[in-house]
Protein backbone atom coordinates (compact mmCIF):
# COMPACT_ATOMS: atom_id res chain seq x y z
CA UNK A 1 0.00 0.00 0.00
CA UNK A 2 1.20 3.90 0.20
CA UNK A 3 2.55 5.47 -3.00
CA UNK A 4 5.80 7.15 -3.41
CA UNK A 5 7.35 9.73 -5.83
CA UNK A 6 10.72 11.57 -6.61
CA UNK A 7 11.63 14.08 -8.31
CA UNK A 8 15.34 15.86 -9.58
CA UNK A 9 15.88 17.77 -12.29
CA UNK A 10 15.45 21.82 -13.20
CA UNK A 11 11.92 22.27 -13.19
CA UNK A 12 10.24 23.48 -9.63
CA UNK A 13 9.67 20.06 -7.32
CA UNK A 14 6.96 21.01 -5.46
CA UNK A 15 4.01 20.70 -8.32
CA UNK A 16 5.25 17.63 -9.98
CA UNK A 17 5.47 15.69 -6.53
CA UNK A 18 1.76 16.89 -5.86
CA UNK A 19 0.35 15.97 -9.00
CA UNK A 20 2.23 12.60 -8.81
CA UNK A 21 0.75 12.14 -5.64
CA UNK A 22 -2.76 12.70 -6.93
CA UNK A 23 -2.22 9.80 -9.36
CA UNK A 24 -1.09 7.67 -6.97
CA UNK A 25 -3.93 8.25 -4.34
CA UNK A 26 -5.32 5.09 -5.43
CA UNK A 27 -2.83 2.91 -3.28
CA UNK A 28 -4.05 5.15 -0.10
CA UNK A 29 -4.81 8.51 0.68
CA UNK A 30 -5.20 8.57 4.71
CA UNK A 31 -2.24 11.17 4.78
CA UNK A 32 0.09 12.78 2.24
CA UNK A 33 3.34 14.88 2.34
CA UNK A 34 6.22 16.28 -0.05
CA UNK A 35 9.80 16.91 1.61
CA UNK A 36 12.30 19.10 -0.47
CA UNK A 37 15.95 19.84 0.50
CA UNK A 38 16.80 23.58 0.72
CA UNK A 39 20.67 24.77 1.58
CA UNK A 40 19.95 23.72 5.27
CA UNK A 41 17.32 21.51 6.62
CA UNK A 42 14.00 20.92 4.39
CA UNK A 43 10.74 22.21 3.50
CA UNK A 44 8.00 19.72 4.39
CA UNK A 45 4.55 20.30 4.19
CA UNK A 46 2.15 16.62 5.54
CA UNK A 47 -0.99 16.61 6.38
CA UNK A 48 -3.83 13.94 7.50
CA UNK A 49 -6.41 13.22 4.69
CA UNK A 50 -6.23 13.87 0.94
CA UNK A 51 -3.86 15.80 -1.09
CA UNK A 52 -6.78 16.81 -3.40
CA UNK A 53 -6.97 20.56 -2.32
CA UNK A 54 -3.23 21.32 -1.55
CA UNK A 55 -1.48 23.13 -3.76
CA UNK A 56 2.07 24.25 -3.04
CA UNK A 57 2.66 27.78 -3.70
CA UNK A 58 5.48 29.03 -5.16
CA UNK A 59 6.68 30.86 -2.31
CA UNK A 60 6.94 27.54 -0.56
CA UNK A 61 10.30 26.20 -1.91
CA UNK A 62 11.28 26.39 -5.52
CA UNK A 63 13.50 23.87 -4.78
CA UNK A 64 14.14 20.97 -7.87
CA UNK A 65 14.56 17.83 -6.09
CA UNK A 66 12.11 16.12 -3.88
CA UNK A 67 10.21 12.98 -2.50
CA UNK A 68 6.41 12.53 -1.61
CA UNK A 69 4.43 10.14 -0.31
CA UNK A 70 0.63 8.98 -0.04
CA UNK A 71 -0.43 6.34 2.97
CA UNK A 72 -2.41 3.63 3.92
CA UNK A 73 -2.37 3.62 7.25
CA UNK A 74 -0.57 0.30 8.75
CA UNK A 75 1.37 1.39 11.66
CA UNK A 76 -0.43 4.13 13.38
CA UNK A 77 -3.72 6.01 13.05
CA UNK A 78 -4.15 8.35 10.11
CA UNK A 79 -2.78 11.51 11.55
CA UNK A 80 -0.43 14.59 10.52
CA UNK A 81 2.64 12.77 13.04
CA UNK A 82 2.24 9.46 11.27
CA UNK A 83 2.47 10.94 7.58
CA UNK A 84 5.49 10.88 5.60
CA UNK A 85 7.95 12.40 5.27
CA UNK A 86 10.07 10.89 8.13
CA UNK A 87 13.30 12.44 9.23
CA UNK A 88 16.00 11.94 11.65
CA UNK A 89 16.82 13.78 15.35
CA UNK A 90 19.31 15.98 13.22
CA UNK A 91 16.87 17.02 10.23
CA UNK A 92 19.06 16.15 7.88
CA UNK A 93 17.53 13.11 6.05
CA UNK A 94 14.45 12.89 5.51
CA UNK A 95 12.62 9.59 4.16
CA UNK A 96 8.95 7.86 2.31
CA UNK A 97 8.63 4.29 2.41
CA UNK A 98 5.85 1.90 1.48
CA UNK A 99 5.76 -1.71 2.67
CA UNK A 100 6.48 -3.45 5.96
CA UNK A 101 9.26 -3.19 8.27
CA UNK A 102 8.32 -6.45 10.12
CA UNK A 103 11.75 -5.84 12.64
CA UNK A 104 10.92 -2.59 13.09
CA UNK A 105 9.81 -2.48 17.22
CA UNK A 106 13.30 -4.83 17.77
CA UNK A 107 15.08 -1.72 15.59
CA UNK A 108 13.31 1.19 17.36
CA UNK A 109 14.38 -0.20 20.90
CA UNK A 110 18.02 -0.56 19.85
CA UNK A 111 17.56 3.28 18.70
CA UNK A 112 15.80 4.59 21.29
CA UNK A 113 18.37 3.03 23.81
CA UNK A 114 21.05 5.24 21.53
CA UNK A 115 19.28 8.77 21.98
CA UNK A 116 17.11 8.70 19.19
CA UNK A 117 13.80 10.29 19.88
CA UNK A 118 10.57 9.58 17.77
CA UNK A 119 7.85 11.79 16.65
CA UNK A 120 5.99 8.85 14.73
CA UNK A 121 4.01 5.34 15.47
CA UNK A 122 4.99 3.69 12.00
CA UNK A 123 7.43 1.59 10.96
CA UNK A 124 9.18 3.54 8.85
CA UNK A 125 10.61 5.97 10.59
CA UNK A 126 13.25 3.95 12.05
CA UNK A 127 15.15 4.24 8.74
CA UNK A 128 15.14 7.61 9.35
CA UNK A 129 16.94 7.34 12.15
CA UNK A 130 19.49 3.95 10.77
CA UNK A 131 20.46 6.14 8.04
CA UNK A 132 21.51 9.31 10.85
CA UNK A 133 24.02 6.64 12.26
CA UNK A 134 25.40 5.33 9.30
CA UNK A 135 25.77 8.39 7.51
CA UNK A 136 29.41 9.34 6.73
CA UNK A 137 29.20 11.61 3.81
CA UNK A 138 27.53 9.60 1.47
CA UNK A 139 23.48 9.13 1.80
CA UNK A 140 24.20 5.68 -0.34
CA UNK A 141 26.86 4.48 1.85
CA UNK A 142 24.41 4.99 4.37
CA UNK A 143 21.66 3.21 2.86
CA UNK A 144 23.95 0.31 1.77
CA UNK A 145 24.52 -0.13 5.54
CA UNK A 146 21.06 -0.08 6.37
CA UNK A 147 18.64 -2.23 4.15
CA UNK A 148 20.76 -5.97 5.56
CA UNK A 149 19.25 -4.98 8.95
CA UNK A 150 15.39 -4.41 7.74
CA UNK A 151 13.38 -7.48 6.75
CA UNK A 152 9.78 -7.20 5.42
CA UNK A 153 8.80 -5.49 2.08
CA UNK A 154 10.41 -1.80 1.27
CA UNK A 155 10.28 0.75 -1.60
CA UNK A 156 12.63 3.92 -0.25
CA UNK A 157 13.35 6.97 -1.47
CA UNK A 158 15.54 9.27 0.55
CA UNK A 159 16.97 12.95 0.69
CA UNK A 160 19.78 14.61 2.50
CA UNK A 161 19.33 18.43 3.15
CA UNK A 162 21.18 20.89 1.15
CA UNK A 163 21.43 18.24 -1.92
CA UNK A 164 20.29 17.18 -4.81
CA UNK A 165 20.82 13.25 -4.99
CA UNK A 166 17.97 10.94 -4.25
CA UNK A 167 18.71 7.44 -2.97
CA UNK A 168 16.10 4.37 -3.60
CA UNK A 169 15.97 1.07 -2.54
CA UNK A 170 13.77 -1.84 -3.78
CA UNK A 171 13.12 -5.09 -1.93
CA UNK A 172 9.05 -6.89 -2.76
CA UNK A 173 7.89 -3.84 -3.27
CA UNK A 174 7.30 -1.67 -6.68
CA UNK A 175 9.78 0.95 -7.14
CA UNK A 176 10.63 2.26 -11.26
CA UNK A 177 12.31 5.22 -12.38
CA UNK A 178 11.50 7.84 -14.95
CA UNK A 179 14.80 8.97 -17.17
CA UNK A 180 13.73 12.31 -18.85
CA UNK A 181 16.30 14.80 -20.12
CA UNK A 182 18.08 16.71 -17.32
CA UNK A 183 15.73 15.31 -15.11
CA UNK A 184 14.78 12.19 -13.55
CA UNK A 185 12.04 10.41 -11.44
CA UNK A 186 11.38 7.97 -9.49
CA UNK A 187 8.03 6.14 -8.41
CA UNK A 188 5.95 3.22 -6.94
CA UNK A 189 4.83 2.83 -10.48
CA UNK A 190 5.02 5.11 -13.67
CA UNK A 191 1.67 7.12 -13.58
CA UNK A 192 3.34 10.23 -12.29
CA UNK A 193 5.98 10.19 -15.06
CA UNK A 194 3.41 9.51 -17.46
CA UNK A 195 3.86 13.29 -19.84
CA UNK A 196 7.39 13.83 -18.35
CA UNK A 197 9.26 10.83 -20.67
CA UNK A 198 8.40 7.43 -21.52
CA UNK A 199 11.35 5.85 -20.41
CA UNK A 200 11.49 3.54 -17.88
CA UNK A 201 13.34 1.23 -15.47
CA UNK A 202 11.78 -1.14 -13.33
CA UNK A 203 14.30 -2.05 -10.33
CA UNK A 204 14.55 -5.31 -9.34
CA UNK A 205 14.77 -6.51 -5.48
CA UNK A 206 17.69 -5.55 -3.86
CA UNK A 207 18.45 -2.90 -6.01
CA UNK A 208 19.56 0.65 -4.69
CA UNK A 209 20.25 3.78 -6.95
CA UNK A 210 21.50 6.95 -6.63
CA UNK A 211 19.51 9.70 -9.29
CA UNK A 212 20.82 12.93 -9.87
CA UNK A 213 19.32 15.65 -12.84
CA UNK A 214 21.91 14.34 -15.48
CA UNK A 215 22.61 10.72 -13.98
CA UNK A 216 21.46 7.17 -12.20
CA UNK A 217 23.44 4.67 -11.05
CA UNK A 218 22.11 1.13 -9.89
CA UNK A 219 23.71 -0.78 -7.66
CA UNK A 220 23.14 -4.17 -6.49
CA UNK A 221 25.23 -6.48 -3.87
CA UNK A 222 27.50 -3.07 -4.06
CA UNK A 223 28.00 -3.04 -7.61
CA UNK A 224 26.99 -1.22 -10.42
CA UNK A 225 24.52 -2.93 -12.05
CA UNK A 226 22.80 -1.93 -15.67
CA UNK A 227 19.00 -2.66 -16.18
CA UNK A 228 17.02 -2.43 -19.37
CA UNK A 229 15.42 0.76 -20.08
CA UNK A 230 11.88 0.24 -21.58
CA UNK A 231 9.94 2.74 -23.75
CA UNK A 232 6.56 2.66 -23.04
CA UNK A 233 4.01 4.93 -24.85
CA UNK A 234 1.26 6.23 -22.71
CA UNK A 235 -0.44 9.11 -22.64
CA UNK A 236 -1.54 11.60 -20.36
CA UNK A 237 -5.54 10.83 -21.27
CA UNK A 238 -5.12 7.55 -20.38
CA UNK A 239 -4.68 8.74 -17.05
CA UNK A 240 -7.67 11.43 -17.46
CA UNK A 241 -10.96 11.27 -16.75
CA UNK A 242 -12.11 12.18 -20.31
CA UNK A 243 -15.40 14.32 -19.57
CA UNK A 244 -16.99 11.19 -17.00
CA UNK A 245 -17.61 12.71 -13.05
CA UNK A 246 -15.89 9.65 -12.21
CA UNK A 247 -12.88 7.46 -13.44
CA UNK A 248 -14.99 3.86 -12.50
CA UNK A 249 -17.90 5.22 -14.50
CA UNK A 250 -15.23 5.93 -17.79
CA UNK A 251 -13.49 2.43 -16.96
CA UNK A 252 -17.07 0.77 -16.99
CA UNK A 253 -17.90 2.34 -20.53
CA UNK A 254 -14.26 1.25 -21.23
CA UNK A 255 -15.23 -2.66 -20.66
CA UNK A 256 -16.47 -3.88 -24.24
CA UNK A 257 -13.08 -2.41 -26.43
CA UNK A 258 -11.14 -3.88 -23.55
CA UNK A 259 -13.12 -7.39 -23.78
CA UNK A 260 -11.81 -7.25 -27.19
CA UNK A 261 -8.81 -6.63 -27.02
CA UNK A 262 -8.13 -9.15 -23.99
CA UNK A 263 -9.55 -11.76 -26.14
CA UNK A 264 -7.55 -10.65 -28.87
CA UNK A 265 -4.51 -10.98 -27.22
CA UNK A 266 -4.31 -14.39 -26.52
CA UNK A 267 -4.27 -16.94 -28.81
CA UNK A 268 -2.93 -20.84 -29.65
CA UNK A 269 0.55 -19.66 -30.42
CA UNK A 270 0.32 -17.14 -26.78
CA UNK A 271 -0.97 -19.61 -24.73
CA UNK A 272 1.65 -19.88 -22.08
CA UNK A 273 2.90 -23.76 -22.59
CA UNK A 274 2.01 -24.97 -19.01
CA UNK A 275 -1.82 -23.92 -19.96
CA UNK A 276 -2.02 -26.38 -23.05
CA UNK A 277 -2.60 -29.42 -21.96
CA UNK A 278 -2.95 -28.94 -17.81
CA UNK A 279 -5.22 -32.01 -16.77
CA UNK A 280 -6.26 -29.41 -13.38
CA UNK A 281 -5.77 -25.99 -12.33
CA UNK A 282 -5.80 -23.89 -8.98
CA UNK A 283 -6.57 -20.41 -9.62
CA UNK A 284 -5.73 -18.04 -6.34
CA UNK A 285 -6.57 -14.34 -6.26
CA UNK A 286 -7.92 -11.52 -4.35
CA UNK A 287 -11.11 -9.31 -4.03
CA UNK A 288 -12.41 -9.61 -7.99
CA UNK A 289 -9.63 -11.23 -9.27
CA UNK A 290 -10.60 -14.19 -6.82
CA UNK A 291 -14.04 -13.78 -8.43
CA UNK A 292 -12.78 -13.52 -12.07
CA UNK A 293 -11.37 -16.85 -10.64
CA UNK A 294 -14.91 -18.43 -10.11
CA UNK A 295 -16.03 -17.88 -13.42
CA UNK A 296 -13.48 -19.95 -14.51
CA UNK A 297 -13.94 -22.56 -12.79
CA UNK A 298 -17.56 -22.74 -13.56
CA UNK A 299 -17.09 -22.52 -17.12
CA UNK A 300 -14.09 -24.49 -17.66
CA UNK A 301 -15.20 -27.72 -16.33
CA UNK A 302 -18.45 -27.19 -18.09
CA UNK A 303 -16.71 -27.16 -21.30
CA UNK A 304 -13.36 -28.79 -20.62
CA UNK A 305 -14.07 -30.89 -18.08
CA UNK A 306 -11.01 -29.82 -16.64
CA UNK A 307 -10.96 -29.78 -12.54
CA UNK A 308 -10.34 -26.04 -11.33
CA UNK A 309 -9.44 -25.38 -7.95
CA UNK A 310 -9.95 -21.39 -6.87
CA UNK A 311 -8.76 -20.15 -3.91
CA UNK A 312 -8.56 -16.63 -1.78
CA UNK A 313 -5.04 -15.76 -2.00
CA UNK A 314 -4.70 -15.16 1.80
CA UNK A 315 -6.34 -18.59 2.28
CA UNK A 316 -3.92 -20.37 0.00
CA UNK A 317 -1.39 -20.36 2.58
CA UNK A 318 -3.11 -22.69 5.00
CA UNK A 319 -4.37 -25.25 1.94
CA UNK A 320 -2.41 -28.66 2.83
CA UNK A 321 -4.07 -30.51 0.11
CA UNK A 322 -1.97 -30.96 -3.13
CA UNK A 323 -1.45 -28.88 -5.20
CA UNK A 324 -3.07 -28.69 -9.17
CA UNK A 325 -0.53 -28.81 -11.80
CA UNK A 326 -0.61 -24.99 -12.79
CA UNK A 327 -1.09 -22.04 -10.56
CA UNK A 328 -2.49 -19.26 -12.33
CA UNK A 329 -2.56 -16.04 -10.11
CA UNK A 330 -4.83 -13.05 -11.37
CA UNK A 331 -4.05 -9.78 -10.12
CA UNK A 332 -4.64 -6.40 -12.03
CA UNK A 333 -1.90 -4.42 -10.35
CA UNK A 334 0.79 -7.47 -10.22
CA UNK A 335 1.18 -6.46 -6.41
CA UNK A 336 -1.11 -7.99 -4.22
CA UNK A 337 0.76 -9.73 -1.39
CA UNK A 338 -1.53 -12.88 -0.92
CA UNK A 339 -1.39 -13.35 -4.36
CA UNK A 340 2.51 -13.13 -4.79
CA UNK A 341 2.66 -15.20 -1.49
CA UNK A 342 0.43 -17.98 -3.19
CA UNK A 343 2.33 -18.31 -6.38
CA UNK A 344 5.65 -18.74 -4.40
CA UNK A 345 4.34 -21.37 -2.40
CA UNK A 346 3.53 -22.95 -5.72
CA UNK A 347 6.95 -22.34 -7.15
CA UNK A 348 8.59 -23.89 -4.11
CA UNK A 349 6.28 -26.86 -4.58
CA UNK A 350 7.86 -27.01 -8.50
CA UNK A 351 4.09 -26.06 -10.08
CA UNK A 352 4.00 -24.40 -13.14
CA UNK A 353 3.18 -20.69 -12.48
CA UNK A 354 0.97 -18.14 -15.25
CA UNK A 355 -0.08 -14.96 -13.95
CA UNK A 356 -2.49 -13.09 -15.48
CA UNK A 357 -2.10 -9.45 -14.68
CA UNK A 358 -2.63 -5.36 -16.40
CA UNK A 359 0.29 -4.45 -14.90
CA UNK A 360 4.05 -4.74 -17.49
CA UNK A 361 6.85 -5.65 -15.01
CA UNK A 362 4.94 -5.75 -11.92
CA UNK A 363 5.87 -8.08 -9.07
CA UNK A 364 4.04 -11.06 -10.21
CA UNK A 365 6.00 -10.81 -13.60
CA UNK A 366 8.69 -11.76 -12.02
CA UNK A 367 7.47 -14.39 -9.74
CA UNK A 368 5.41 -16.70 -12.54
CA UNK A 369 7.06 -18.16 -14.99
CA UNK A 370 5.07 -16.83 -17.59
CA UNK A 371 2.54 -13.88 -17.78
CA UNK A 372 -0.69 -13.20 -20.19
CA UNK A 373 -1.20 -9.36 -20.16
CA UNK A 374 -4.89 -8.30 -20.11
CA UNK A 375 -3.68 -4.79 -21.59
CA UNK A 376 -7.30 -3.06 -19.88
CA UNK A 377 -4.88 0.22 -19.78
CA UNK A 378 -4.51 2.39 -16.06
CA UNK A 379 -7.31 1.50 -13.89
CA UNK A 380 -7.46 4.46 -11.34
CA UNK A 381 -10.72 3.99 -9.50
CA UNK A 382 -10.70 1.54 -6.52
CA UNK A 383 -13.02 -0.57 -7.27
CA UNK A 384 -12.31 -2.69 -10.34
CA UNK A 385 -14.61 -2.77 -13.27
CA UNK A 386 -12.42 -2.83 -16.78
CA UNK A 387 -9.54 -4.90 -15.44
CA UNK A 388 -12.39 -7.60 -14.08
CA UNK A 389 -13.96 -7.49 -17.34
CA UNK A 390 -10.23 -8.67 -19.17
CA UNK A 391 -9.64 -10.85 -16.60
CA UNK A 392 -12.80 -12.82 -17.69
CA UNK A 393 -12.17 -12.12 -21.50
CA UNK A 394 -8.38 -14.17 -20.84
CA UNK A 395 -9.83 -16.56 -19.14
CA UNK A 396 -12.73 -17.61 -20.99
CA UNK A 397 -9.95 -17.15 -24.34
CA UNK A 398 -8.29 -19.89 -22.21
CA UNK A 399 -11.44 -22.28 -22.27
CA UNK A 400 -12.42 -21.09 -25.68
CA UNK A 401 -8.46 -22.36 -26.98
CA UNK A 402 -8.67 -25.74 -24.48
CA UNK A 403 -12.46 -26.66 -25.62
CA UNK A 404 -13.27 -28.86 -28.98
CA UNK A 405 -16.20 -26.89 -29.53
CA UNK A 406 -14.73 -23.16 -30.12
CA UNK A 407 -16.44 -20.29 -29.13
CA UNK A 408 -15.23 -17.48 -31.25
CA UNK A 409 -18.27 -16.77 -32.61
CA UNK A 410 -20.08 -16.33 -28.84
CA UNK A 411 -16.62 -14.14 -27.42
CA UNK A 412 -16.91 -11.97 -31.01
CA UNK A 413 -20.15 -10.85 -30.36
CA UNK A 414 -19.51 -9.81 -26.53
CA UNK A 415 -18.36 -6.37 -26.65
CA UNK A 416 -21.17 -5.65 -28.90
CA UNK A 417 -23.96 -7.10 -26.15
CA UNK A 418 -22.38 -5.89 -23.48
CA UNK A 419 -23.17 -1.81 -24.77
CA UNK A 420 -27.15 -3.08 -24.60
CA UNK A 421 -27.56 -2.21 -21.28
CA UNK A 422 -31.29 -0.85 -20.45
CA UNK A 423 -30.79 2.36 -17.78
CA UNK A 424 -34.62 2.91 -17.14
CA UNK A 425 -35.12 0.05 -15.14
CA UNK A 426 -32.10 0.48 -13.64
CA UNK A 427 -32.55 3.58 -12.05
CA UNK A 428 -36.51 2.32 -10.83
CA UNK A 429 -33.87 -0.18 -9.34
CA UNK A 430 -31.30 2.20 -8.01
CA UNK A 431 -34.32 3.74 -6.03
CA UNK A 432 -35.42 1.12 -4.72
CA UNK A 433 -32.38 -0.03 -2.89
CA UNK A 434 -30.60 3.23 -2.23
CA UNK A 435 -32.08 3.66 1.50
CA UNK A 436 -31.95 0.00 2.26
CA UNK A 437 -29.50 -1.48 4.54
CA UNK A 438 -28.90 -4.78 3.29
CA UNK A 439 -29.43 -6.05 -0.16
CA UNK A 440 -29.03 -9.35 -1.24
CA UNK A 441 -27.48 -10.67 -4.83
CA UNK A 442 -28.47 -14.40 -5.76
CA UNK A 443 -27.84 -16.44 -8.61
CA UNK A 444 -27.23 -20.27 -9.18
CA UNK A 445 -24.39 -21.64 -11.34
CA UNK A 446 -21.77 -19.38 -12.95
CA UNK A 447 -24.26 -16.68 -12.12
CA UNK A 448 -23.65 -17.20 -8.45
CA UNK A 449 -19.84 -15.54 -8.58
CA UNK A 450 -21.06 -12.89 -11.16
CA UNK A 451 -23.35 -11.97 -8.11
CA UNK A 452 -20.19 -12.06 -5.85
CA UNK A 453 -18.84 -9.52 -8.04
CA UNK A 454 -21.77 -7.25 -8.06
CA UNK A 455 -21.91 -7.69 -4.37
CA UNK A 456 -18.45 -6.49 -3.52
CA UNK A 457 -18.99 -3.17 -6.39
CA UNK A 458 -21.98 -1.94 -4.39
CA UNK A 459 -20.72 -2.90 -0.73
CA UNK A 460 -16.69 -1.28 -1.79
CA UNK A 461 -18.57 1.89 -3.07
CA UNK A 462 -22.30 2.34 -1.70
CA UNK A 463 -21.07 1.48 1.65
CA UNK A 464 -24.89 -0.75 1.53
CA UNK A 465 -23.80 -4.11 3.54
CA UNK A 466 -24.76 -6.65 0.10
CA UNK A 467 -24.28 -10.16 0.20
CA UNK A 468 -24.05 -12.66 -2.35
CA UNK A 469 -25.61 -15.81 -1.63
CA UNK A 470 -26.18 -19.12 -3.80
CA UNK A 471 -29.82 -19.04 -4.36
CA UNK A 472 -30.19 -22.59 -3.21
CA UNK A 473 -28.38 -21.31 0.37
CA UNK A 474 -31.07 -18.68 0.71
CA UNK A 475 -33.14 -21.47 2.76
CA UNK A 476 -30.15 -22.26 4.80
CA UNK A 477 -30.10 -18.95 7.45
CA UNK A 478 -30.86 -16.15 5.08
CA UNK A 479 -34.36 -16.10 4.49
CA UNK A 480 -34.54 -15.60 8.09
CA UNK A 481 -33.15 -11.88 7.05
CA UNK A 482 -35.54 -11.39 4.45
CA UNK A 483 -39.01 -9.16 3.95
CA UNK A 484 -40.07 -5.69 2.93
CA UNK A 485 -37.29 -3.86 4.01
CA UNK A 486 -34.20 -6.20 2.11
CA UNK A 487 -34.26 -5.81 -1.43
CA UNK A 488 -32.84 -8.90 -3.65
CA UNK A 489 -31.23 -8.55 -6.90
CA UNK A 490 -31.45 -12.54 -8.36
CA UNK A 491 -30.71 -13.42 -12.17
CA UNK A 492 -33.03 -15.43 -13.93
CA UNK A 493 -32.13 -16.36 -17.25
CA UNK A 494 -33.03 -18.90 -19.81
CA UNK A 495 -31.26 -22.51 -19.27
CA UNK A 496 -30.37 -25.14 -16.86
CA UNK A 497 -31.33 -22.88 -13.57
CA UNK A 498 -34.46 -20.97 -14.90
CA UNK A 499 -37.13 -22.80 -13.06
CA UNK A 500 -35.75 -23.60 -9.69
CA UNK A 501 -34.97 -19.50 -10.24
CA UNK A 502 -38.50 -19.08 -10.24
CA UNK A 503 -39.54 -21.13 -7.56
CA UNK A 504 -36.51 -19.36 -5.38
CA UNK A 505 -38.00 -16.17 -6.44
CA UNK A 506 -41.78 -16.82 -5.26
CA UNK A 507 -41.03 -18.12 -2.11
CA UNK A 508 -38.94 -14.83 -1.69
CA UNK A 509 -42.53 -13.11 -2.54
CA UNK A 510 -44.10 -14.96 -0.61
CA UNK A 511 -42.07 -13.06 2.32
CA UNK A 512 -42.92 -9.91 1.04
CA UNK A 513 -39.24 -9.11 0.17
CA UNK A 514 -38.97 -7.03 -2.83
CA UNK A 515 -37.21 -8.53 -5.74
CA UNK A 516 -35.37 -7.00 -8.89
CA UNK A 517 -34.71 -9.72 -11.58
CA UNK A 518 -32.19 -9.65 -14.33
CA UNK A 519 -34.09 -12.17 -17.18
CA UNK A 520 -34.56 -12.02 -20.58
CA UNK A 521 -36.23 -9.49 -22.44
CA UNK A 522 -39.80 -10.81 -23.37
CA UNK A 523 -39.93 -13.16 -20.08
CA UNK A 524 -43.43 -12.43 -19.15
CA UNK A 525 -43.15 -15.46 -16.74
CA UNK A 526 -40.29 -13.19 -14.35
CA UNK A 527 -41.49 -10.04 -15.21
CA UNK A 528 -45.24 -10.95 -13.60
CA UNK A 529 -43.84 -12.07 -10.32
CA UNK A 530 -40.92 -9.21 -9.69
CA UNK A 531 -41.36 -5.71 -8.55
CA UNK A 532 -38.33 -4.50 -11.24
CA UNK A 533 -37.12 -6.13 -14.20
CA UNK A 534 -34.10 -5.37 -15.95
CA UNK A 535 -34.17 -7.17 -19.52
CA UNK A 536 -31.30 -8.28 -21.28
CA UNK A 537 -31.17 -9.56 -24.97
CA UNK A 538 -31.74 -13.41 -25.67
CA UNK A 539 -27.65 -14.53 -25.73
CA UNK A 540 -25.18 -17.20 -24.78
CA UNK A 541 -24.30 -17.95 -21.19
CA UNK A 542 -20.98 -16.86 -21.81
CA UNK A 543 -22.51 -13.22 -23.36
CA UNK A 544 -24.83 -13.28 -20.22
CA UNK A 545 -22.18 -13.22 -17.75
CA UNK A 546 -20.33 -9.98 -19.44
CA UNK A 547 -23.70 -8.35 -19.67
CA UNK A 548 -24.91 -8.87 -16.03
CA UNK A 549 -21.32 -7.91 -14.74
CA UNK A 550 -21.61 -4.94 -16.38
CA UNK A 551 -25.48 -4.26 -15.15
CA UNK A 552 -24.30 -4.45 -11.86
CA UNK A 553 -21.37 -2.27 -12.24
CA UNK A 554 -23.81 0.40 -13.54
CA UNK A 555 -26.67 -0.24 -10.27
CA UNK A 556 -23.40 -0.09 -7.94
CA UNK A 557 -22.17 3.23 -9.55
CA UNK A 558 -25.50 4.84 -9.96
CA UNK A 559 -26.53 3.53 -6.33
CA UNK A 560 -23.10 5.18 -4.51
CA UNK A 561 -23.47 8.13 -6.91
CA UNK A 562 -27.45 8.36 -5.28
CA UNK A 563 -26.03 8.14 -1.97
CA UNK A 564 -23.14 11.24 -3.07
CA UNK A 565 -20.35 8.66 -1.92
CA UNK A 566 -16.74 9.17 -2.94
CA UNK A 567 -17.00 6.81 -5.42
CA UNK A 568 -13.48 6.32 -7.00
CA UNK A 569 -11.65 6.84 -3.69
CA UNK A 570 -13.90 4.58 -1.27
CA UNK A 571 -13.34 5.27 2.79
CA UNK A 572 -10.93 2.81 4.42
CA UNK A 573 -10.14 0.63 0.86
CA UNK A 574 -6.32 0.79 -1.40
CA UNK A 575 -6.65 -0.46 -4.75
CA UNK A 576 -3.43 -2.42 -4.47
CA UNK A 577 -3.19 -4.40 -1.30
CA UNK A 578 0.68 -5.04 -0.62
CA UNK A 579 0.76 -5.98 2.61
CA UNK A 580 -1.16 -9.22 4.00
C1 LIG B 1 -8.20 -4.41 -3.88
C2 LIG B 1 -8.96 -3.67 -4.95
C3 LIG B 1 -9.88 -4.64 -5.68
C4 LIG B 1 -9.07 -5.79 -6.27
C5 LIG B 1 -8.25 -6.49 -5.19
C6 LIG B 1 -7.24 -7.44 -5.79
O1 LIG B 1 -9.07 -4.87 -2.89
O2 LIG B 1 -9.71 -2.64 -4.38
O3 LIG B 1 -10.54 -3.95 -6.72
O4 LIG B 1 -9.94 -6.70 -6.87
O5 LIG B 1 -7.50 -5.52 -4.44
O6 LIG B 1 -6.32 -6.68 -6.53
P1 LIG B 1 -5.44 -7.23 -7.71
O7 LIG B 1 -4.63 -6.06 -8.13
O8 LIG B 1 -4.61 -8.33 -7.13
O9 LIG B 1 -6.35 -7.72 -8.76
Amino acid sequence: MCGIVGYTGFKSAAPILTDGLRKLEYRGYDSYGIVIPERTGFFIHKACGRISGYIPSPEVSSGTCGIGHTRWATHGDPSDENAHPHTDCTNSIAIVHNGIIENYSELKRGLEKRGHVFRSETDSEIIAHMLEEAYNGSLFSAMKQVIPYLTGSFAILAVHAGDGEIVAARFKSPLALGIGDGELFAGSDITPMIGFTNRFIFLDDGDIAVITPETYVIYADGIKVSRDIQQLDLSPDQVRKGGFPHFMLKEIYEGPDVFADAIRSLTSETLPEPIKDAGSFTVVGCGSSYHAGLIFKYLMEEAVAVPVRVEIGSEFKYARTPLSEVIIGISQSGETADTLAALEKGRCHNHSTVAITNVLNSSITRMAENTCFMHAGPEISVAATKSFIAQTGILMQIINIRSNERYDEVLGRISHLMQIVSLEPLTEAVNLCKDSLHIFFVGRGVMYPVMMEGALKMKEISYIHAEAYAAGELKHGPFALLGPETPVIAVCLPGRTYHVMISNIKEMKARKTPVIAIGEENDTELSDIVDIMIPVPGAHLWQHVLQVTVLLQLFAYHTAAALGRDIDKPRNLAKSVTVE
